[in-house]
């Protein structure tokens, strides 16, 4: 089996579609930074679906079982049902998952299961209109998200919410927030990270996981991940929703990390806060066969060592790649 320098497998693949987003969260992609003449990608630089399932399938033949569509926001890649219907179709993938903000779920949701998308995880911050709309930095009603969730409910699709949490931002109200959302979906509280090199990440501005939960105040009981390497720690309550705490900064879990990432141009990232990555593009476009693709992704990720999370505070790092690239 395939195993990194710290002996953890390849099982995940993390695809951008596109770099583009209809909103501008402060911090992701901060609209002083990512504005009207923000220059995006060319259509022609983005991989084509045909490269994206060619690459999906070397992947697979690595080891990886689960595939998740990021951005950017995925849904405003045109015909993204066709993709999702090549990649559900591949021998050896059991999951496959979509991280979006759920605004145009309403439209998108019925064709996107139908297509065979398993489940979509649907970003959310607050449910306070001045705050939400504050943080999505284009003053986006909170109501747009939700009806974004009810559609993919309707559809058939299986959700979670996915919230960032930051001091002085919207930690007020979180047990608030999370019981008008608990018969909803699995709420993930986020701690926010240190990502890119535009969000004015610092220490104070995180809210600790084991904060947060103490927040919630009911009384929780941890469960077993679904999982190995599962992002999320995931706990009940008496009547068993449940809540998931993501504590990149407080517990990293660089230790069974088993992701790798794709960007919308096709380079490849084994971490999230990787400053290089490996363009598989170029070969692909200069004719390289399945197996010699193969045998780079194999190379890249048999050398790979990434453990971010583990030496956050040890290294600094003068520049990383963008969360709109690689999609978190
Ligand atoms: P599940 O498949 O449902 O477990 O989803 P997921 O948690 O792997 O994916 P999602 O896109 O919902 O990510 C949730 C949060 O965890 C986001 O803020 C991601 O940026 C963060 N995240 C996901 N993978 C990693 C990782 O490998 N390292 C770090 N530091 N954060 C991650
Ligand atoms: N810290 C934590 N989570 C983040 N996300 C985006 N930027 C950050 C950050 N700086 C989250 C999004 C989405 C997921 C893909 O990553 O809210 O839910
Ligand atoms: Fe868009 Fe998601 Fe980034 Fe917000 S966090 S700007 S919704 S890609
Ligand atoms: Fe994986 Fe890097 Fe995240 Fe650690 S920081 S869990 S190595 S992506």
């Amino acid at each position: 089996m395939l195993v990194d320098q710290l002996g953890r497998p390849l099982r995940d693949l993390r695809i951008s579609v596109t770099d583009r987003c209809n909103l501008r969260c402060t911090y992701c992609m901060p609209a002083e930074v990512f504005g009207a003449d923000y220059a995006f990608l060319p259509r022609t630089e983005l991989l084509s679906f045909e490269e994206i399932e060619r690459l999906a399938r070397v992947f697979v033949s690595l080891g990886v079982r689960k595939l998740r569509i990021t951005g950017g926001e995925p849904t405003l890649r045109r015909d993204l049902p066709d993709l999702i219907a090549r990649l559900v179709r591949l021998d050896g993938v059991d999951d496959v998952a979509m991280t979006t903000n759920g605004l145009l779920l309403p439209r998108l949701a019925p064709q996107l299961r139908a297509a065979g998308l398993h489940r979509v995880t649907v970003s959310i911050d607050s449910l306070d209109p001045d705050v939400f709309g504050r943080m999505n930095g284009l003053n986006v009603h909170p109501q747009k998200v939700l009806d974004g969730v009810e559609a993919a409910l309707q559809a058939g699709l299986k959700v979670k919410i996915n919230t960032v949490v930051q001091r002085g931002v919207n930690d007020e109200g979180l047990r608030e927030f999370w019981l008008a959302l608990r018969d909803l979906a699995p709420v993930r509280f986020i701690e926010f990270m240190d990502v890119g090199n535009h969000n004015g990440w610092n220490l104070d501005s995180v809210v600790p996981s084991g904060e947060v939960l103490a927040r919630l105040g009911e009384e929780f009981r941890p469960v077993n991940a679904q999982y190995r390497g599962e992002v999320a720690a995931r706990h009940v309550d008496a009547a068993g929703h449940e809540v998931g705490l993501i504590s990149s900064v407080s517990a990293p879990f660089c230790g069974d990390c088993s992701r790798a990432r794709l960007s919308a141009v096709g380079v490849l990232y084994t971490c999230l806060f990787a400053g290089n990555g490996t363009d598989l593009r170029a070969p692909l476009r200069a004719g390289a066969s399945d197996e010699a693709v193969r045998t780079l992704v194999q190379g890249v990720w048999a050398a790979r060592r990434d453990r971010y999370s583990e030496e956050r505070g040890e290294v600094t790092r003068s520049r990383k790649v963008e969360m709109s690239h690689i999609g978190g």
